[in-house]
């Protein structure tokens, strides 16, 4: 038996008018719709032989990013990762280090004596990690790389902050994006311990600013074979601008401001010998705080001036090593019109890889983004890249064989 023609449409039409069914289809095709939009490969801004080197060691770069459908946005990507990314295990062996200002440095290492495949300890290559602003060897962007690393059978160091490693502050000085005599010295020393096992600088958020910085300052002499940054700021003017807008301040600048004072409280009886204590514990942002404190700390003129010498984006022609940097064009911290594209597409030695979606060191995939992320396998690809192939990434960056690392 068959129905007619207007029985038929009106079988369907009652199917479709149920509210459920269309509310659900229309939810459905517009998360469809949304989620193939922004469904597409990262940019890569590199020279055409960085580019190649990438392609072939870190096949990542060429995947699509396909940002969790719910988590829409860089704002909500950002605090999304940080709530629900798990914590893994990881045990260090905490070491001090002293500074010529009679401070103290807390450095915190995974050795991976059991490593398979570098089961000498002089020629272990070894990952030295630079936690973001207020953060350290806890947070859990670093015990995700420690993972990548320690699993290709990398030796690990994650550099505290200082005063941020647990570690008692000796002397009135903390840590800031633009001064890098406590890196310096850290590199220095890792450089004494195993002169001839390989270094690589992997900087996150602030990290990656004190990273850059450095590898600029240093030039040929920065004992690291290659750098690797997330989310770094590229300018911190435009930064503070951009966590100054007021949804930011709400979710981001309050919380971070009220962790760099936490910090200061913990350390008041040092500190109070060189700043007003009270007057910075008022600071409402993260500029405010830079203007009564770490300005001040490390003898700037005004906050404007630091900011400027903590700014990557003008100092990057500078760096002589392979870097790779990754930004995501909606990150909250790291506004995108500070992106310095046309330096790095004039520079050898530097890429650039860019996300449409991302937010601030989130770069979340998948329904249920719990697993490995995309940061994660980048940075563990990069890293065996630059160890396994050091030869083949010198060439890419244009940089001589005989060049000292
Ligand atoms: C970093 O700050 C310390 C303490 O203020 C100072 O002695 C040192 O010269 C600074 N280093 C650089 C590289 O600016």
């Amino acid at each position: 038996m068959f129905l007619s023609h207007s029985e038929l449409w009106r079988t369907y039409w009652e199917y479709v008018s149920r509210p459920y069914t269309v509310l659900i289809c229309s939810f459905t095709a517009a998360l469809c719709y949304m989620w193939g939009r922004t469904s597409q490969t990262p940019a890569l801004i590199s020279s055409k032989a960085f580019s190649a080197f990438l392609h072939k060691y870190c096949p990542v770069v060429t995947e699509p990013f396909n940002p969790t459908p719910w988590c829409w946005g860089g704002r909500i990507q950002t605090l999304v990762c940080a709530v629900l990314k798990s914590k893994l295990p990881v045990t260090y062996r905490n070491e001090l280090i002293r500074t010529v200002d009679g401070g103290q440095i807390s450095l915190d290492w995974v050795d991976n004596r059991d490593s398979a495949t570098y089961p000498e300890s002089s020629i272990r290559p070894t990952v030295l990690i630079l936690p973001g602003l207020t953060g350290n060897s806890k947070q859990h962007y670093v015990l995700h790389a420690i993972s990548q690393a320690t699993r290709r059978g990398y030796r690990v160091v994650v550099f505290n902050n200082r005063g941020l490693g647990g570690e008692e502050l000796l002397t009135p000085v903390t840590y800031c994006a633009a001064n890098t005599s406590d890196l310096e010295r850290v590199v220095r020393h890792v450089k004494e311990l195993y002169p001839h096992a390989p270094v690589l600088g992997a900087g996150v958020s602030l990290g990656g600013m004190l990273l850059l910085n450095y590898l600029a300052r240093k030039r040929t002499e920065s004992g690291m074979v290659a750098g690797f940054t997330i989310s770094a700021p590229w300018n911190a003017l435009k930064s503070a601008a951009s966590m100054e807008e007021p949804l930011n301040w709400l979710l981001f600048n309050k919380y971070l401001t009220s962790g760099l004072c936490r910090a200061v409280t913990k350390h008041r009886k040092v500190l109070e010998k060189v700043v007003d204590i009270d007057h910075v514990l008022k600071a409402k942002t993260i500029r405010e705080f830079d203007e009564r404190f770490t300005s001040l700390l490390f003898g700037y003129k005004s906050c404007t001036d630091y900011y400027h010498d903590a700014s990557p984006d003008s100092k990057l022609p500078n760096t002589a090593v392979p870097i790779l940097c990754l930004n995501a064009a909606d990150d909250p911290f790291s506004p995108q019109s500070a992106f310095p594209l046309t330096t790095i597409q004039s520079l050898p030695n530097v890429a650039l890889l860019l996300t449409a979606h991302g937010g601030h060191i989130a770069f979340l995939q998948g329904l249920f983004p719990r697993g490995e992320s995309y940061m994660e396998r980048l940075f563990g690809q990069f890293a065996q890249a630059a160890f396994e192939h050091p030869k083949d990434l010198k060439k890419a960056c244009g940089m001589k064989e005989e060049q000292s690392s």
